[in-house]
């Protein structure tokens, strides 16, 4: 059984992939796009396109697989850029993502702002290039809006900006779960949400499920990134550990110590895998995905 839900997993990785690579410009035009490149081609989990991929399985959708990865490959682009303008010295200053100098590290400060910059408008130049007998023109304006608002200024990016401001500063839990949801569980939530869209006659009470669903995967997500930040192994992670202690972040393991933090993910991963549970629908490669979140070393 999970041998079969693994190479589900690994499809699903070379699709990705395969998508994204379609979507960047040709690497050799200038040093941004060799930086993108650089910076999109580089590995990662691609958690939130496999989010996507699986979730269009299970839900059956109208639409083509080559377009639901582009839509995939979307979401793992703004996920990228924000990694790519994260690491930057005013923000958490790390030199190494994904196992390789970071971009403003490989190339320069300028270049990585720019790549970042690059990078976010063509996540939505791809959604907005994509045609299908089964995605209307509205729909698909949806789609946008949602990516535009999970990545915008009420989305990851003032979840970025309550991230910084609470450097050197003790939050409450209930502050550490509202940055989490902004900075990374909106764009979770909207990987979620976008198949929700696509997916004709889809009832009220099943999409209210998913979302809740991503919630909690989304802060368990991010509270084993916090966990793994200090307790990582940095040949595994691919990135600094004790970047967030560097930085005097607030982190749950530094408001509730790492047991309790591990506590809590797994709470919520079993809150979600309950939800699955409640769907009227073949769940299982979903749930495999939850209990990677709290297991993984990576
Ligand atoms: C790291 O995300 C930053 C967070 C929002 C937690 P991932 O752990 O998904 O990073 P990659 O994409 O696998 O490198
Ligand atoms: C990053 O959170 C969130 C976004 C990029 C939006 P972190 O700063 O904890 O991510 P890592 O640990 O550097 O990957
Ligand atoms: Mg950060
Ligand atoms: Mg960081
Ligand atoms: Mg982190």
């Amino acid at each position: 059984m999970i041998a079969e839900e693994e190479k589900f997993l690994e499809e699903n990785l070379t699709r990705i992939n395969k998508a994204l690579f379609k979507t960047l410009p040709k690497k050799e035009i200038s040093k941004v796009t060799e930086a993108i490149h650089y910076s999109v081609m580089n590995g990662g989990k691609r958690i939130r396109p496999q989010i996507i991929l699986i979730l269009s399985d299970i839900l059956n959708v109208e639409i083509s697989n080559d377009n639901v990865d582009l839509i995939a490959a979307a979401g793992e682009l703004i996920h990228c850029y924000s990694l790519i303008h994260d690491d930057l010295p005013a923000m958490d200053d790390d030199d190494y993502r994904r196992g390789q100098l970071s971009c403003h590290k490989k190339f320069d400060e300028a270049t990585a702002i720019l790549t970042g910059d690059a990078i976010q408008p063509l996540s939505l130049e791809v959604l907005t290039s994509i045609e299908d007998p089964n995605l209307n023109d509205e729909t698909k304006l949806k789609i946008i809006n949602l990516f535009a608002r999970a990545c915008g200024p009420e989305g990851m990016v003032e979840g970025q900006n309550r991230d910084i401001l609470s450097e050197n500063k003790v939050l409450t839990e209930e502050e550490l779960d509202e940055v989490h949801y902004l900075k990374t569980g909106k764009l979770i939530e909207a990987c979620v949400m976008c198949v929700c869209l696509i997916k004709k006659d889809i009832d009220d009470i099943t999409i209210k499920k998913l979302i809740k669903f991503s919630n909690k995967f989304g802060l368990a997500f991010q509270i084993r990134d916090d966990i793994l930040d200090e307790i990582g192994d940095e040949t595994k992670i691919g990135k600094p550990i004790k970047s967030d202690i560097k930085n005097n972040k607030s982190t749950y393991p530094s408001i509730l110590g790492i047991e309790k933090s591990q506590k809590k993910a797994e709470l919520l991963i079993n809150d979600s895998l309950e939800i699955l549970n409640e769907l009227p629908f073949k769940t299982d490669k979903l749930k495999f995905l939850c209990e990677l979140v709290i297991k993984r070393n990576n």
